[in-house]
């Protein structure tokens, strides 16, 4: 690589003729400049300069992941230039940029946060990059569901179960936690750090995918479903083996849930539940095996309401809907649900009945 003195470095100063340094490498970025996501004016003052400093009280390290191989040309005489592998682990390290993570992991003092939650965040954030972030983000550009390979891996770690917080739940995780010794420890912070992590890849459709619809679909099994409930469906939805999603909205029942037209009747012989409905913009469930439902067991308004918990089965019909903001694959139609047999676990009383028997 070719070795480049200050003096050269400054007489690349223009628009045609543009080169910066960072951390001892030097980088043209004449062509890059019209295409730089912070506009291209800001760099036309750095040119021909060390902008180390500048630079990263802007950007974050993982900029340099990508763009350090394409732009470099040489490293500076005198300096001691940073490796490209230190830019490849800088997304699974803690960063020491500003504010780029939340104050107490950057030695500030804090009364919340214990050793216990700092090896989890360091663990946890290495896992996700290594395991996570590649399918993540090829997935999101190109539109498809978090593969079951993924969301399975992601459940066996414990990630899944920690992010629906303390609880009986946490007795079922098959391998502890990252970075925690003693599971005991596990409290809201850690819950609050595996959300964190989680957010921080930057890919809104495809964090929703693993987990909008977990949290809200497997919370109200663990919280109210009875002793078999949480056995046979909250175990493999915590540990990534089957999905969940909550269904509650319909096309004509949004803020007022109350307004629920889906009907589940108890069957001629009391063993099954007939359920006729359309539910609507249901986190997941394109691909949930199991519909937390809200539907209408009896009278109008709020008290004639149920929960039923339907496995997905004949009769059960779903489709992806189509809508800004990438997030149309975890989102859906939920159509004409005629799905008999499911299982009870609030409105009327907890009771258990057969399932997958549909009545068309
Ligand atoms: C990304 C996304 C994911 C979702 N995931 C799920 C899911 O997993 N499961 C699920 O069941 N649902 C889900 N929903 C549906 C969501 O819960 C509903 O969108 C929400 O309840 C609002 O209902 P609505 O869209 O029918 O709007 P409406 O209820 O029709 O409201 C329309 C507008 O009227 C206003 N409004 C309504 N009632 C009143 C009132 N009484 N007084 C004043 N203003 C009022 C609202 O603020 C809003 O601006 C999701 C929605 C989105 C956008
Ligand atoms: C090799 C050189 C550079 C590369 C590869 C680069 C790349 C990027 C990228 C990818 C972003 C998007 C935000 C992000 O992902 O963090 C960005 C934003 C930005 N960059 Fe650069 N940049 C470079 C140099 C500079 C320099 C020298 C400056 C000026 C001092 C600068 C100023 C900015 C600003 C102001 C933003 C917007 C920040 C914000 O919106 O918060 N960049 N840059």
């Amino acid at each position: 690589m070719k070795l480049i003195t200050p003096e050269e470095l400054a007489q690349h100063a223009s628009e045609e003729s543009l080169w910066i340094s960072i951390d001892g490498n030097v980088y043209d970025i004449t062509r890059f400049a019209a295409m730089h996501p912070g506009g291209e004016q800001i760099l036309h003052p750095y040119g021909g300069k060390d902008v180390t400093e500048v630079f990263y009280s802007l950007h974050r390290m993982e900029v340099l992941k990508k763009w350090s191989p394409r732009l470099k040309i040489g490293t500076l005489v005198g300096s001691k230039p940073v490796e490209q592998s230190v830019y490849e682990m800088s997304n699974k390290v803690l960063s020491k940029v500003p504010y780029a993570e939340s104050p107490a992991f950057q030695s500030f003092p804090s009364p919340y946060y214990k050793p216990s939650h700092h090896s989890f965040r360091k663990a946890l954030r290495e896992w996700v990059e290594t395991n996570v972030r590649p399918e993540a983000e090829s997935f999101e550009h190109e539109g498809k569901h978090p593969s079951p390979e993924v969301h399975r891996a992601i459940g066996k770690v414990g990630l899944l179960a920690a992010m629906i917080g303390q609880g009986e739940h946490m007795k079922y995780l098959e391998n502890g936690l990252p970075g925690l010794d003693n599971v005991e420890e596990f409290d809201l912070f850690h819950e609050l750090i595996a959300h964190e992590e989680m957010s921080r890849l930057g890919v809104a459709s495809y964090v929703d995918g693993i987990r909008a619809g977990y949290v809200i679909g497997a919370a109200p099994v663990w919280m109210f479903g009875p002793d078999w409930m949480k056995k046979e469906v909250g175990i493999p939805v915590i540990r990534g083996q089957k999905r969940i999603a909550l269904a509650i909205t319909e096309p004509f029942a949004g803020s007022d849930v109350a307004g629920v037209k889906t009907t589940a009747v108890l069957s001629k012989d009391g063993t099954h539940y007939i359920v006729n409905g359309t539910k609507k913009w249901i986190t997941n469930g394109t691909f949930a095996d199991y519909f937390v439902t809200a539907v209408r067991t009896g009278r109008k308004g709020a008290g004639g309401m149920s929960m039923l918990l339907i496995p997905r089965c004949d009769g059960v019909t779903t489709r992806d809907q189509d809508l800004l903001l990438q997030l149309c694959w975890n989102l859906l139609y939920y159509i004409r649900e005629r799905q008999g047999a499911s299982e009870i676990f609030n409105g009327q009383g907890e009771r258990r009945l057969c399932t997958h028997h549909v009545q068309l």
